[in-house]
């Protein structure tokens, strides 16, 4: 394993705030990575028989077993949406529980992978390398509505139309380079963002369930800690940030039946001299709550 790690984790210091970890708590990071955080809050906790670690990508619960061998903290590959509803059937709780969603360092790095828009790699965009559906199938596949209505959705594209039909006009479509060149060729000049950032984004999503994983977890999460417990989410684009919000809205607030406490009334962003080292930090968003 490489001395440094090929993703370098955001928000450490204020995730360390919030979760404010205590020698002996227990501790769910439900998206692992490559260990980041989970060194950060396990130098605290002093338990990792008590962590559990969950990433569905295969190199990265690889690299989390490697990392943390033999110091007894769980790892699973697995969705964590899955996985959590098997943590919960096992009448698992913990003190502590990290979320950073989206995709990894790596993820974009590797062109295999084909998440980027700027290197040329197939259409596959799985986080989870078994997993069936590829931005292929999407591309390739499915019929110009939902085509659109993936770009629409979860991308935010206002020309999701448009897009849509000029794929469907270019099939079979390769890779991601020819996807980024027929995207580019339907959309204004001279945008802040690449043409093709928010097809991208919204093809990414639907491959990999990426909303439906996060609303259905995040009640899981709340029934997972313990009273007093404390947990982070740190989101990368408005549509997860908003999931998150409504819940905290829904279950936190001073009524009497209100389940947790909301930690973050505004989101918690990176500082200037973070985004220098670690440009992904620009657009994560923390929040975090505590269950009462
Ligand atoms: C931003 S990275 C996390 C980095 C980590 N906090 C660290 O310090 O290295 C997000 C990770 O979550 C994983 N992931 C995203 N969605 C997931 C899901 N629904 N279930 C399990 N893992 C997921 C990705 O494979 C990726 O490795």
């Amino acid at each position: 394993m490489p001395k440094s790690s090929p993703h370098v984790a955001v928000l450490t210091h204020e995730v360390l705030r919030l979760l404010s970890p205590n020698a002996g708590d227990s501790y769910l990071d439900v998206t692992a990575g490559y260990g980041g955080h989970a060194q950060a809050v396990l130098q605290s906790t002093k338990a990792p028989l008590k962590a559990v670690l969950i990433d569905r990508d295969r190199r990265a619960a690889d690299y989390l077993k490697q990392k943390f061998a033999g110091s007894g903290a769980k790892v699973i590959k697995s969705d964590f949406l899955s996985a959590s509803r098997q943590l919960a059937r096992q009448g698992k709780t913990f003190n502590l529980i990290l979320a950073d969603l989206g995709v990894s360092s790596p993820h974009l790095d590797d062109a295999r992978r084909g998440f980027s828009f700027e290197k040329p790699g197939p259409l596959d965009m799985r986080m989870d390398q078994n997993q069936v559906l590829t931005a292929a199938q999407i591309v390739n596949e499915w019929d110009g509505p939902e085509l659109s209505a993936v770009i629409a959705r979860y991308g935010e594209e206002p020309r999701a139309a448009h897009i849509a039909e000029a794929i469907i006009a270019s099939r079979p479509v390769g890779d991601t380079r020819q996807l980024a060149r027929i995207v580019a060729a339907v959309m204004p000049r001279r945008q802040k963002l690449h043409p093709a950032t928010k097809t991208f984004q919204g093809l990414r999503i639907a491959v990999n369930a990426e909303l439906v994983q996060l609303e259905e977890s995040l009640p899981i999460w709340l029934g997972l800690l313990t009273p007093g417990g404390r947990m982070a989410v740190i989101s990368f684009h408005s549509l997860e940030d908003r999931i998150v919000k409504h819940f905290f809205a829904q279950f936190g607030g001073n009524t009497y039946d209100a389940e947790l406490t909301v930690l973050t009334p505004k989101p918690v962003t990176a500082k200037p001299d973070e985004i220098v080292h670690n440009p992904r930090a620009r657009s994560a968003k923390l929040r975090a709550c505590q269950r009462k």
